[in-house]
């Protein structure tokens, strides 16, 4: 039996691997106390004395406005951790997977993106998971790294739960309509993952992964008011507004498409259309 030694387990990707990964091996799951991704010492350490088969990186510095002023603590987690786990997995011959994001491109394109695509990301958040990409890549470790986008779940800190919220407090929502990119259910990456490591042949590289479509922030929300209706007693205005009404420490990109065919092709997996996994999601609710 293989042994997988997964950090962020109570992260809205973690917690959903700590379930997927489940029939795959012995899964030793780590939260931030036990396994602090600033510390050095603790990463070695653990990995050393884990021994893993596989090492799943599902921890990260994810506080993307507050990494504009926490640049240097956004990059040790993102940037100089995965890099030291690389390096430990290459010792040990192990397998290392790792998340990351369309932050690391810019928006500027006017399709969707590309694994070949040159990243050039204008924000600290996306500086520092570029950083991480590098460190794997040049360490030469075996690893999969997944970009993927816009992630949400019944649980933790995602847009969906954001508007959830205020669909019961506010009697208008004023959302940006100018950002696009596909909303991405945290189980289904947690689910494409686990396929991937069960591939008969063990994939490598650089994978975007997210669901199908595209959609903005605003109609994102229409989605979300529209399936979630029977859990308010009034329904919030919803409206339009750009990204330069709704000013943020952080830049995002207005384009975070990422092309996923380079997956389909080499591992048949390939996500449902946002909206399709949105309603997957929201059924029961
Ligand atoms: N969220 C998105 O929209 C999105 C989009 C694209 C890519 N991604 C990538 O997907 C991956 C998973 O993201 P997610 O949305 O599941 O994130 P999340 O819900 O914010 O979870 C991140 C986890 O990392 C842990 N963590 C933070 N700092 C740590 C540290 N110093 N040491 C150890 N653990 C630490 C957190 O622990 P605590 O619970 O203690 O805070 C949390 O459990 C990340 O690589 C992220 O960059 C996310």
């Amino acid at each position: 039996m293989k042994s997988i030694l997964l950090t962020g387990r109570n992260g809205q990707i973690g917690w959903e691997l700590q379930r997927t990964l489940a029939p795959l091996g012995r899964v030793i799951a780590f939260d931030r106390d036990l396994l602090d991704l600033g510390d050095a010492s603790v990463i070695r350490a653990t990995i050393r004395e884990a021994r893993p088969d596989i090492i799943v990186n599902a921890a990260a510095y994810t506080a993307v406005d507050q990494a504009e002023r926490d640049a240097s603590q956004a990059m040790r987690i993102n940037g100089q951790a995965p890099g030291m786990m690389a390096e430990e997995a290459k010792q040990l011959g192990a397998l290392l997977v790792h998340y990351s994001t369309d932050y690391v491109f810019d928006g500027s394109k006017d399709s969707p993106y590309t694994e070949r695509d040159q990243p050039c990301p204008i924000n600290a958040y996306g500086r520092s998971k570029l950083a991480g990409e590098l460190a794997i890549q040049s360490v030469g470790c075996r690893h999969l790294i997944f970009r993927t986008s816009w992630v949400y779940g019944l649980r933790g800190s995602n847009f969906l739960r954001t508007i959830l919220r205020l669909s019961k407090e506010k009697e208008e929502l004023r959302i940006v309509d100018d950002q696009f990119g596909a909303p991405t259910w945290s189980r289904m990456i947690a689910e494409a993952t686990a396929l991937a490591l069960a591939h008969q042949t063990e994939p490598e590289g650089l994978f975007h992964l997210a669901c199908g479509g595209a959609v903005s922030r605003h109609g994102f929300t229409k989605a979300i008011l529209e399936l979630t209706r029977h859990l308010r007693v009034r329904e919030p205005l919803l409206a339009a507004i750009m990204a330069s009404d709704y000013p943020l420490p952080a830049a995002r990109p207005h384009n975070s498409m990422l092309a996923c065919d380079h997956l389909a092709k080499a591992l048949a997996i390939q996500l449902p259309d946002w909206r399709d996994a949105l309603n997957l999601c929201l059924e029961g609710t």
